[in-house]
Parts: C-alpha cells; sequence; structure tokens
C-alpha cells in the first residue's frame, strides 16, 4: 500500500484524505499543531471504513514522525482567506509553516514527491522546492485543477450538459488574474464561444476569477475545501497510479511559455514520476496578453518571498 501523509489537518486537509481513504489509493497519516484534532478526525474517519468498506489506515499526528516512508506529501497548513483577504495577504505567516513543514517532512521521507495547497499557492510550491531542494518533479502546486473544475460547474449550470462533457481550461497564477482559455474549452469538442452567447460566456468567467472569493464571502469564516480537496487527492491519484494525466498545476518554469525561476498554472503531465512534463498551447494575442498580466502578478508575490526568506 503506497502512503500519503497530509501536513494541516483543517478543512482542506482533512477533506483531502476523506476523498483519497474513498479511493482506497493509500494508507493515510494526517500532521496538524493542533493537539488531538488530527489524532481525532483519523479515527472518526478510520471508523468509517468498515461502512464504505474501504481497507486503509488512517493515523493522526503532531509530530513528524508518523510520515515516514511517505510517497507523497501534501501540504495544507497554514492560514486561509477571511472575506476581504487576498491569497496574497497570506504570504509571510505561510512562509514559515510552510517552509518548516516541506523540511521537517523530507527527513522522514526522501524520495517523496510533494504537493502544495497552501497560499498564496504558486509562491508556496516555489518556496518548498527551494527549501527542500528537490527538483521541479518532485514539487507541484494545485490550484489550475479547481479553477478548471469551477469554470467547468459555471459551465455545467448554464446549460445543463454533464460536467463529464464539459472540458475547461484556466492557467496562470491562483489569483485573480488567472488565465480561463475559452478558445480551448468546449463542450462535447464545440468551442465554448460557438455553445454559449459571449455575455453568459463572459459572465462565467467573470465568477471562476473570482470564484474562491465567493466562498470566503459565503463562509465567512474559512475558504473553499470539497473542490480544492478533491483536486488534491486527482493529482495524488494520476501519479500514484502513473496515469500520465494532463491537468492544469502550478510547476516550475525553466523557459516554459517564456517564464523562468517561478511557479506557475501550466498544462502539466503527471504520472510515477511526478511532474513528467509541461504542454505548451499556442497562445493568440489576447491570450498571451492575460498570461503575461497573470504572470507579473505572481512574480510579484515570489520576489516579496525572496525579501522575506532566505532561499
Ligand atoms: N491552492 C488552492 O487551490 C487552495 C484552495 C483552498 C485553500 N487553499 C489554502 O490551503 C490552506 C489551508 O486551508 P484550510 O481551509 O485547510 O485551512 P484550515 O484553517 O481549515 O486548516 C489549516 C490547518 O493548518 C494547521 N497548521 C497551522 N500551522 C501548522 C503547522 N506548522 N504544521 C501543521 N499544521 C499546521 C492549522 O492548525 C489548521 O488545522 C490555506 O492557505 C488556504 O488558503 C488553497
Amino acid at each position: 500500500m503506497n502512503k500519503i501523509s497530509i501536513i494541516g489537518a483543517g478543512m482542506t486537509g482533512a477533506t483531502t484524505a476523506h476523498w483519497l481513504a474513498e479511493r482506497e489509493l493509500a494508507n493515510l497519516v494526517l500532521v496538524d499543531v493542533v493537539e488531538g484534532m488530527p489524532q481525532g478526525k483519523s479515527l472518526d474517519m478510520l471508523q468509517a471504513m468498515p461502512i464504505i468498506g474501504k481497507d486503509v489506515s488512517i493515523v493522526g499526528a503532531n509530530d513528524y514522525a508518523a510520515t515516514a516512508g511517505s510517497d507523497i506529501i501534501i501540504i495544507t497548513a497554514g492560514l486561509a482567506r477571511k472575506p476581504g483577504m487576498s491569497r496574497d495577504d497570506l504570504l509571510t505567516k505561510n512562509a514559515d509553516i510552510v517552509g518548516a513543514a516541506a523540511i521537517e517532512t523530507l527527513k522522514y521521507s526522501p524520495d517523496a514527491i510533494y504537493i502544495v495547497l497552501t497560499n498564496p499557492l504558486d509562491t508556496m510550491a516555489y518556496l518548498t522546492m527551494k527549501k527542500t531542494g528537490l527538483p521541479r518533479e518532485r514539487v507541484i502546486g494545485q490550484a489550475g485543477i479547481l479553477d478548471s473544475a469551477r469554470m467547468r460547474a459555471f459551465v455545467a449550470m448554464e446549460t445543463g450538459v454533464s460536467v463529464d462533457n464539459i472540458n475547461c481550461y484556466v492557467l496562470g497564477g491562483h489569483g485573480d488574474e488567472m488565465v480561463p482559455l475559452t478558445r480551448h474549452s468546449n463542450i462535447a469538442g464545440i468551442p465554448l464561444k460557438e455553445y454559449l452567447p459571449a455575455d453568459k460566456l463572459e459572465a462565467i468567467v467573470a465568477r471562476t476569477r473570482k470564484g474562491g472569493g465567493e466562498i470566503v464571502n459565503l463562509l465567512k469564516t474559512g475558504s473553499a475545501y470539497y473542490a480544492p480537496s478533491a483536486a488534491c487527492a486527482q493529482m495524488a491519484e494520476a501519479i500514484l497510479k502513473n496515469k500520465h494525466l494532463i491537468v492544469p498545476c502550478a510547476a516550475y518554469m525553466q523557459g516554459e511559455y517564456g517564464l523562468n525561476d517561478m511557479y506557475f498554472g501550466v498544462p502539466a503531465m503527471l504520472g510515477r514520476g511526478g511532474l513528467e512534463r509541461i504542454i505548451e498551447y499556442k497562445f493568440d494575442e489576447e491570450e498571451k496578453a492575460m498570461f503575461e498580466k497573470s504572470a507579473a502578478s505572481v512574480k510579484e508575490t515570489h520576489d516579496a518571498l525572496r525579501k522575506l526568506v532566505e532561499l
């Protein structure tokens, strides 16, 4: 049985464990600083396994020893947004938490592949790569599956078509400047631009960009967790099952799309080696401009991190 350790047993961490346990994909460890909480959630989830008929071990801990020998480490530890906050407002606090989690987990799981969820996402993935010294293949950020799923859900709501027929691709940074690619998105092969009137499509794009904020404003005490955690579980499954699945992920740029030394949302192939390949789309002028605007914003957060932390 594979082993996945999830650092941060809050809303996204615990829900990621839930999705993973349902898939019977790996034995699970939940780590959190709050005493008793990861143990309590793990025990509760473990007691659900006989009901759903899954043979999975789920262990909670307050230290990293329990994570030893993990195949995948998922980092969700850190503060989430409250109404009025941007993801970048979380940088200072979360850099400390994620930096420490990255270093400590690597000591126990030198062969692990990292999936990072903590915000600001692109920058926290960069920090994890720099702190662990791992190659880019082994540190991947989750954002694009979620942003694309939000767009797919909105298209399904508008059209009444099955989500299975709806393919949407949202790239770029995980912020309000993200890049929903309407030209590449389609319903059963029919371009979205043909299927939907322009005003409806524009409204969907705008709602997708603010999709996280809409939920923060409704919840008032935290941010989204069902869809983000489902996205983490899909990435873990693609890696452990060596699926060669192409999904939008935050990946370390080494010249792709003209970007360097930063994490950014691009289509990537995931398999047992982690990030196996980055796929480069051909952009038109409008898409290129959106992509560059998003990259400039993500670069700023990377620069802020470099001023804050020695890398
Ligand atoms: N990338 C994405 O698409 C995406 C989506 C949703 C949330 N997020 C981000 O994920 C993070 C977690 O969100 P959440 O809703 O689970 O928040 P949460 O507050 O419910 O959970 C975070 C958990 O981290 C724990 N924690 C804090 N410091 C820790 C440490 N040093 N070691 C271990 N655990 C520690 C906290 O005790 C808490 O239980 C936030 O930064 C949020 O913005 C990202």
